[in-house]
């Protein structure tokens, strides 16, 4: 359970410090960070624009070499880190063994599951010896010797580019969240959700048994849990094979199976 992880806190620092009031107040992640079990995670938004300096007042400025847009100031992103983070949690001198800092980044190694399953065991289990620290860009991104100085890891939720970093920070808590134990409950389980063995989730029906004239598949109704299995499991393959060929390919691949004989729900191909 939820106990077993350590005291952990997660800093991040922003241009947009209310971005983050959805995740921090509602549904599962709130619960974890601020319910009965939620003592283990602790989340301390830095705002950057705290840590300006008076001389040059801005976050930002001008790209060497032209270009379009700002980019974030080194100096104002390391101010932020020793005052904001390394001062405010107390981490002293060597706090760079004690901070794991990820900066989120259209060039970072891209989130999937098995990333975000290997992040979560890594950053907040009892093992785990460093907090986390999330850097969100803005504009046209952060001076680069920040970067190559502070930055542990960069991370990248997907081939498109966001306004901001706070968006992808959201995402990566919020599904690194899920694998917490405790986070979910029983009826949230991760465990038979997307991506979980490689398959897409099969199709899900709840009341009324009848809607719009369509029925709720009979093999539901029946009561009989292994043929329930064995049509989730056909529904798996079917969906997974419409909708992400490529992942039927690597769950194919994964279980050492021929090619699944499934058939095409839509007819599509
Ligand atoms: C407008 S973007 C800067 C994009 C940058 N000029 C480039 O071309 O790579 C501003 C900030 O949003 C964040 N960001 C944008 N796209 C992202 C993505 N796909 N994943 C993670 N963070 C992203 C980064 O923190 C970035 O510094």
């Amino acid at each position: 359970m939820i106990d077993t992880v350590k005291k952990f806190k997660i800093w991040i620092i922003t241009i947009f410090p209310e971005y983050f009031r959805p995740l921090l107040d509602c549904g599962v992640t709130a619960n974890a960070l601020n319910g009965p079990n939620g003592l283990a995670l602790e989340v301390n938004l830095v705002p950057l624009g705290n840590y300006t300096f008076q001389k040059y007042k801005g976050i930002d400025d001008t790209p060497f070499g032209g270009g379009p847009g700002m980019i974030v100031r080194a100096d104002v992103l390391k101010n932020a880190l020793d005052c904001g983070v390394v001062n405010a949690g107390n981490y002293g001198g060597s706090y760079r063994d004690k901070l794991h800092i990820v900066y989120t980044s259209p060039r970072g190694k891209v989130w999937n599951r098995d990333y975000c399953k290997e992040f979560s065991g890594r950053v907040w289990t009892e093992n785990a010896s460093r907090d986390l620290v999330f850097i969100c860009g803005r504009y046209e991104g952060v001076d680069e010797r920040f970067l190559q100085k502070y930055v542990d890891e960069e991370i990248s939720i997907g081939d498109y580019v966001l306004t901001g970093g706070e968006i992808a920070v959201m995402a990566i808590l919020d599904s690194a969240l899920r694998y917490l134990p405790g986070v979910l409950g029983n009826r949230e389980s991760s465990q038979k959700d997307s991506f979980e063995d490689y398959l897409l989730e099969n199709g899900q029906y709840t009341k009324p048994r009848e809607f719009e004239g369509v029925v709720v598949p009979e093999v539901l109704l029946s009561g009989n849990h292994k043929k329930i299995a064995e049509y989730h499991l056909a529904e798996k393959l079917a969906l997974t094979k419409q909708y992400r060929p490529d992942l039927f390919l690597k769950f194919n691949k994964l279980s050492g199976k021929a090619t699944q004989k499934v058939g095409n729900k839509s007819g599509k191909d």
